[in-house]
């Protein structure tokens, strides 16, 4: 198959790598506005280039990987809908409930499936857990635990249009508790915290931040994020049970002493790099008609609601229903 990537920066740039050594891809041809950008990216990975959305089309691909800035997303998802080509958006669909909504709309009319990039749901820790959960071995499960720790703040650019740490990095956490328990979230409790840079609260976010999560059977979630922990990136993922306990990421990497031997990972790219490519796998199968959608744009709204209901949370000091920001 040919698929097309839109969008040729960071996360676009590991997608075209991993999207070149895939079997089942044939062809790679790859669009960016910054068209040096896309030239330099497909002569490193051995892909093609178009200049625009129309050329892209033109060149006979069968599928599309959109990993733009999120305030693009819905017009692109929506673009290749129309086209007929499934996709693959990264997170989040778009950064309002609306947009989300819109783009929904469109793959649903036209027919084509839209699989979202929560990665996570690839991670063989959290698909550990979600197994375990799933065939009782925990028993009851009474808690779970969602961390998402950045070693270093983004730049203020990114801030500016970044949503805030709900929408941009703790809905990583939403998606993964919805995920391995199979349920859903009902009312979200959250806080937050500026003790970093000014930056945060001159774009009305905070660098840190925990949101308590009750879930539509009474089981309670803790998702904490924080963008200054200065020991390494660190994803991990608990489960407390009855009958026992499970944790998804507490290996040599995590940067937690004594437990971590080896070196933290720097990031997101190294932290999931084998989920980047299972979530890729799925998606080739998808296209090829031989496999399930993953993650579907409606699990993306439902992480999205969650967040948008964090927010409010956070901002009116009070718990807030998903049903009031579903509304
Ligand atoms: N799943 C994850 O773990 C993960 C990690 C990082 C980023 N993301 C998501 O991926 C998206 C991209 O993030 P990034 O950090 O790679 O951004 P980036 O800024 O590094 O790259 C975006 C690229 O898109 C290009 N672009 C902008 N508008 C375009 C358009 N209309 N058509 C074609 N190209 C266009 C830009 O020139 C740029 O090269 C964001 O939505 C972000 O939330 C997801």
């Amino acid at each position: 198959m040919r698929i097309g990537l839109i969008g040729a920066g960071r996360i676009g740039a590991l997608h075209a790598s991993t999207l070149a050594s895939l079997p089942p891809v044939t062809g790679l041809v790859i669009t960016d506005v910054d068209r040096d950008l896309a030239r330099v990216l497909a002569e490193k990975v051995g892909a093609e280039t178009a200049d625009s959305l129309t050329d892209l089309r033109a060149a006979g691909v069968d599928a599309v990987v959109v990993s733009t800035p999120t305030s693009t997303h819905r017009a692109l998802v929506t673009y290749a809908a129309e086209a007929g080509l499934p996709v693959f958006c990264e997170k989040p669909v778009a950064p309002d409930v609306a947009g989300t909504r819109s783009a929904l709309a469109a793959v649903r009319a036209a027919g084509v499936p839209l699989q979202v990039g929560f990665q996570r749901r690839h991670d063989a820790g959290i698909v550990a857990v979600r197994d375990a959960i799933a065939g009782g071995t925990l028993g009851t499960v009474h808690l779970v635990r969602s961390a998402t720790h950045d070693p270093a703040p983004p730049p203020p650019g990114y801030v500016a249009t970044s949503g805030g740490i709900f929408r941009d990095c703790a809905v990583h956490d939403f998606d993964a508790v919805r995920f391995v328990t199979g349920r859903e979230v009902v009312e979200v409790s959250a806080t937050g915290a500026n003790r970093g840079d000014a930056f945060f609260a001159e774009h009305g976010d905070v660098d840190t931040a925990v949101a308590t999560l009750t879930l539509d059977d009474g089981t309670l979630a803790v998702c904490t994020a924080t963008r200054y922990n200065g020991a390494g990136y660190d994803v991990r993922l608990e489960a407390h049970g009855s009958a026992g306990s499970l944790a998804a990421g507490l290996d040599e990497h995590a940067p937690l002493p004594p437990f971590a031997t080896g070196a933290p990972y720097a990031g997101f790219g190294e932290r999931f790099r084998d989920a980047y490519v299972a979530e890729l796998v799925a998606f080739c199968a998808l296209v090829a008609g031989g496999g399930p959608n993953t993650c579907p744009g409606e699990d993306a709204l439902a992480a999205l609601l969650v967040a948008e209901a964090a927010d409010l949370s956070r901002r009116e000091g009070r718990p807030v229903r998903i049903a009031e920001v579903a509304a």
